[in-house]
């Protein structure tokens, strides 16, 4: 030690005043803590010190974040939770979290206040009417009248088309037992899986040798996409922990993916005005290690179509996969065009874009439970399949998440597809982006709140720089309007679908927009109540994990079938 800091000095002699005195500093401290220590003995030493390493180390475990938490969130997390520590404050947050929670239950359990919950199979079973009475009560449960278009996004197709309506169940009830796993036994499933994948690729003008999937949805497509890409990576280039990047306003099945795949994600900012991402933002975000880039078109928060062709210019500058999360938009993009609203370039057009997810359970208006998931290669789908060679119940492949699936979702979405045609869709466009238009049209002109950015399909997002915004969303809900919360900044957006563009509807939107904004211009600093103030506070607490038990708690009271005393 003591020669070390002869050296050391040695070496600066001739160095600044500074370094000197530093030294001279170090050489007190040196000397303060020898004197200190003369009277231990060396094992008290060597104990203090693995002591201390053992605390240290400790406390770095309890700081270590999760893979994905920002230094901020983390920094955030632990003065929130010595706040908590604080007895009265602690009481009083713990006592507000306790009523937030109470109130999410009740909130949940509200539509079945004179219901009895099924805990136990029948031992009797049911006659075919019976069960059909039963499920026609519980379709009569919802207060929220998402029949009359009340409701942003949720039910894509029109659900008064009879037509429609029959299609469904009759393609249903005929494939209802059918399996793909099993194609040697339903090769007619089969089929129609692969003629799903085959049109939906030449409605994005896809080269010769591109392929897909059909999946469970959007969230499942983008899943199973990350892992291709996340392999590709790992064992086609050897990056050992690739990460992916995406825009902030990204859907959240990107953070899922992440958590599920163990991958690294980066959210790129996005430009205050535009609402696109920020370009300069994802350029930095690139290193070694990233193995995809996303766009989406549109984002689900604002509706915005990011940048697709520089950020594919990006992709084949660094050699990096490119997806476009076409969604929301898989079945209104390829139909903009002919509707006569322009042209969007975000397809395989697009050179650098190596995949594309659509979900036809959106606005290819089939049921729920079928999206595509394509790629301009088959050298990256080959990633998103699992084999397994050695299992004793033989080998064993499978395409997607699922291992047994249905195969009456896939007939459905092909029913649907062959029974809307090209000029259906087109035809669907037009009435949804003239809707969207005329709302975005109207709301520009309401005096204290503005739309973000310049939505081109059928999202729509309202904020506002005069009251908090939640307010409004909130009024509007007593009207029976049923829209989705935005946060960071806050707003909420309106989803339009086939069941907005009934006459009327957009307009009794308008007209309860415009007298409620009126009503609170007059008075804007009023405090928040009910859900709006259970999302304000959401937003504003810092400790995102206290917000993340709350969500949890949702998802708890989810499953509850006991109405807790009250
Ligand atoms: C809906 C949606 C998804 C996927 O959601 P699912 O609910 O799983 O179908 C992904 N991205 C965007 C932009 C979406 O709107
Ligand atoms: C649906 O529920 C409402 C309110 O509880 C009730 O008035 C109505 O009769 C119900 N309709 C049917 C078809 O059961
Ligand atoms: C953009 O908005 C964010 C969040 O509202 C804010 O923190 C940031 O300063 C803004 N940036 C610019 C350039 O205005």
């Amino acid at each position: 030690m003591d020669s070390m800091l002869n050296t050391i000095e040695a070496l600066f002699t001739t160095g600044e005043p500074f370094v000197n005195r530093f030294l001279q500093a170090l050489n007190g401290y040196r000397i303060y803590i020898n004197t200190k220590c003369s009277n231990l003995e060396p094992i008290q030493l060597i104990f203090a010190t693995v002591a201390i390493m053992w605390l240290l180390r400790k406390v770095k475990l309890r700081m270590t974040p999760n893979l994905n938490e920002s230094r901020r969130a983390l920094i955030n997390r632990k003065l929130f939770q010595m706040l908590m520590k604080v007895p009265f404050i602690g009481h009083y947050i713990h006592n507000e979290i306790q009523k937030t929670k109470e109130a999410v239950e009740k909130e949940l359990m509200s539509p079945f206040k004179n219901e009895k919950f099924y805990v136990e199979v029948p031992r009797n079973g049911y006659s075919v009417d019976e069960v059909v009475e039963e499920v026609k009560r519980y379709q009569n449960l919802s207060r929220i009248k998402w029949q009359e278009g009340r409701v942003s996004g949720a039910v894509y197709a029109n659900c008064h088309n009879d037509d429609l309506n029959n299609l469904m169940s009759t393609v249903y009830s005929i494939t209802a037992y059918t399996n793909p796993l099993h194609a040697d036994i339903f090769p007619g499933i089969r089929k129609m899986e692969a003629e799903v994948v085959r049109m939906t690729l030449s409605l994005f003008n896809a080269p010769e040798d591109a392929c897909g999937s059909v999946t469970a949805g959007g969230t499942e497509s983008i899943l199973l996409m990350c892992k291709a890409y996340r392999d590709y990576a790992r064992y086609v280039r050897g990056i050992q922990n690739p990460e992916m990047v995406v825009p902030v306003t990204a859907h959240a099945a990107f953070d899922k993916a992440a958590q599920m795949l163990s991958m690294k994600i980066k959210h790129v900012a996005i430009d205050n005005n535009s609402m696109k991402v920020n370009m300069n933002a994802m350029r930095k975000a690139i290193n070694g290690n990233v193995c995809m880039l996303v766009a989406s078109a549109p984002g689900f928060p604002h509706g915005i179509i990011d940048p697709v062709s520089e950020i594919a210019e990006l992709g084949l500058k660094f050699s990096i996969p490119v997806h476009v999360d076409c969604c929301l938009g898989g079945f209104l993009v390829p139909f903009v065009e002919k509707s006569g609203f322009g042209e969007l370039y975000c397809d395989f057009r697009v050179d650098g874009v190596t995949s594309i997810s659509a979900d036809t359970h959106k606005y290819g208006f089939a049921p729920k439970g079928s999206s595509v998931i394509m790629y301009s290669d088959k050298k990256y789908r080959h990633f998103q399949f699992s084999v397994q060679t050695d299992w004793p119940g033989g080998v064993y492949a499978s395409p997607n998440v699922g291992g047994s699936r249905s195969g009456a979702t896939i007939a459905t979405c092909w029913a649907s597809l062959l029974y809307h045609g090209f000029d259906g869709y087109v035809k669907a466009t037009k009435a949804i982006l003239t809707t969207t238009n005329y709302l975005k049209e109207e709301l520009s002109k309401i005096e204290g709140i503005f739309v973000y950015g310049e939505p081109k399909l059928s999202v729509i997002a309202v904020g506002s720089n005069r009251f908090n915004i939640l307010r409004l969303s909130d009024d509007l809900s007593t009207k029976g309007w049923n829209l989705n919360p935005l946060q960071f900044p806050p707003g909420f957006h309106i989803c339009v679908t086939l069941m907005h563009t009934t006459p009327g509807v957009a307009n009794n939107f308008i007209e309860d927009v415009k007298t409620l904004t009126a009503e609170i211009l007059r008075n804007p600093n009023v405090k928040l109540k009910g859900a709006a103030a259970i999302y304000g506070t959401a937003q504003s607490i810092p400790d995102r994990s206290l917000v993340s038990s709350l969500a949890l708690q949702y998802l708890d009271s989810y499953y509850t079938t006991t109405f807790s005393s009250d």
